[in-house]
This record gives C-alpha cells, sequence and structure tokens, in this order.
C-alpha cells in the first residue's frame, strides 16, 4: 500500500491497476453522507423510488440513490447528495484516470447481506461479457484505454474488496486460471489466490480499480459494510442502459435546487443522453 500511497492515481492505475486515495473526503462529511445513505436504503428497502417494490435485505446494493423519490421534503439531503456527486475532488480523481472530462453514469450503495456469508468470485469483468476465453486475453493484451471509473468511497471502515495488482496487464497465470476459470469456475470462491491484496478503508479513503484484472468482494452478514460507489464514463464511453437512465436528472423542479457547479456537472449527463432518456420515458 505504501508503494501506492508515494505514486500518483494514474500511476497507481498503470501499474497496479488500482488508484487508492487516503482521505479523500473527511471524516465529518462521511458522518452526512452515512446517515442520507443509511436513510434512501432503508426507505428503498420498503419501497424502490424506481419501482415501487420492497428492496431485497439479502442484496449487495442498491442503485440510484440519488433519485429525488427518497428525498421528498429534503431538499438539504438531496442538495448534499448532489454536491458530493459533483465534488471537485471527486472528478479530479476521476479525470486523472479517465484523461477526459466525467459524465455522470450512476450512483450505487454497497452493504452487508442481512443473511449468509459469501466469499465472492474471483473474476474479470469482461468475462461476462465475453465468455470466449481467447477474446478475453485479446482484451487484456491491447492494454485498453479506460472510458469508465468507479470510485468506491467508504463511509466506514472496510476491507470489503480483494485485486491482485498488475493482474489488468496480462493474462492469469495457471494458478489464477485454475482459481477462476478451471472445472466450471467451482473453485473461484478461493481464499488462495497468490498475490492477492486486501484493501482497507478508513471512511473518506477512496478505491477505484481497473475491473480488467482479477477482483472480488466479500459479502458477509456479520460485517457491516456501507461504502458509496460513484460511477462516472468519459462522453466517448457514451451507454445508455438501466444505470444511465435516469429520467429525474432531467427534473428542472430538481436541478433549480442544486448550485450552479453542480448544475453545470450533470448537463453534461443532460447533454450526452437526453435523446435517448426522452424516447425511452416518453
Ligand atoms: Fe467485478
Amino acid at each position: 500500500m505504501n508503494q501506492s500511497v508515494a505514486m500518483s492515481l494514474s500511476e497507481q492505475w498503470k501499474v497496479n491497476g488500482y488508484s487508492f486515495q487516503e482521505e479523500l473526503f473527511q471524516p465529518h462529511e462521511m458522518t452526512k453522507m452515512l446517515r442520507i445513505s443509511e436513510n434512501v436504503w432503508q426507505q428503498w428497502l420498503e419501497a424502490s423510488a424506481e419501482n415501487g417494490q420492497a428492496g431485497n435485505p439479502n442484496a449487495h446494493c442498491m442503485r440510484h440513490l440519488n433519485h429525488p423519490g427518497y428525498f421528498k421534503n429534503n431538499d438539504a439531503d438531496f442538495i448534499t447528495l448532489m454536491n458530493f456527486i459533483a465534488d471537485e475532488r471527486i472528478l479530479q480523481f476521476a479525470e486523472e484516470i479517465l484523461e477526459a472530462p466525467p459524465v455522470f453514469r450512476t450512483s450505487t450503495f454497497w452493504f452487508e447481506p442481512e443473511e449468509g456469508i459469501v466469499d465472492g468470485n474471483w473474476h474479470r469483468d469482461i468475462q461476462f461479457q465475453e465468455p470466449d476465453e481467447q477474446v478475453q486475453k485479446d482484451y487484456i493484451a491491447q492494454h485498453h484505454k479506460t472510458t469508465g471509473i468507479q470510485i468506491q468511497i467508504a463511509l466506514i471502515e472496510t476491507e470489503d474488496n480483494e485485486y491482485v495488482p498488475g493482474s489488468h496487464l496480462r493474462w492469469d497465470t495457471p494458478e489464477e486460471y485454475h482459481i477462476r476459470l478451471a472445472d466450471e469456475q467451482q473453485h473461484n470462491k478461493s481464499n488462495d489466490m497468490p498475490g492477492a491484496l486486501r484493501v482497507h478503508q478508513n471512511p473518506g479513503d477512496a478505491l477505484a480499480f481497473d475491473p480488467a484484472g482479477l477482483h472480488r468482494g466479500r459479502y458477509h452478514s456479520n460485517i457491516k459494510r456501507r461504502t458509496m460507489m460513484l460511477t462516472y464514463n468519459t462522453a466517448e464511453a457514451y451507454r445508455f442502459d438501466y444505470f444511465s437512465d435516469q429520467p429525474w436528472l432531467f427534473s428542472e423542479k430538481h436541478m433549480e435546487l442544486l448550485p450552479t457547479s453542480t448544475q453545470n456537472f450533470f448537463k453534461r449527463y443532460q447533454d450526452l443522453y437526453r435523446n435517448d432518456v426522452m424516447k425511452q420515458n416518453k
């Protein structure tokens, strides 16, 4: 970890496949975001603002915390959350890795499931889009350009992410392959991954990793988890789907509550997605 701290965020990203910034936010800011996130989460468990259905207490995360349906008669918390998403500190973090202005994609809150203890499965995200191993190999070999970033901000202390530093640059070693893919993936929850680093985050520490590298989460009901994840893309990596389909970000009534700098940040989103959102939600 010390070696990473000495490198810039983009150097860490290029060499290790992850970037870690200690104390990106102050503890008092995290106390506030924790209260706001837990409030949204409790409402979601009762009824999602997106579809009115009760959220699953055994899920690992919920999306779209910034839906105004969670902030009825509570403009102050809505403004705090939207300002947080557009905060210069996190946008600079994203921009340093993306090497382009970040555009908002989605917000996610990670929490521990009510029941069960599951060690996550080791994977590279590319395997879910491309089951063909040769295609995965070619993708890794191309030194792909980073066009999206998921920044995890610990609201309380956490160690729920593991990463194999450097694995974003190369194909699996035989030991790694055995754990990730061999025998129909029956070993993929192994706790013996060579070189695995369990990342420790204090409240306010930010972590992002290249999902092309080997990684996994941990889902233990007896280990409290409260992590806010904010996802940004470059405009070039424009992708309209469940995550970016947020018609509420076009609500003038809500956008007018926000300071100009925050509004300007969300204008990037609006300019990119306006046509698709209008078509999808007319
Ligand atoms: Fe993943």
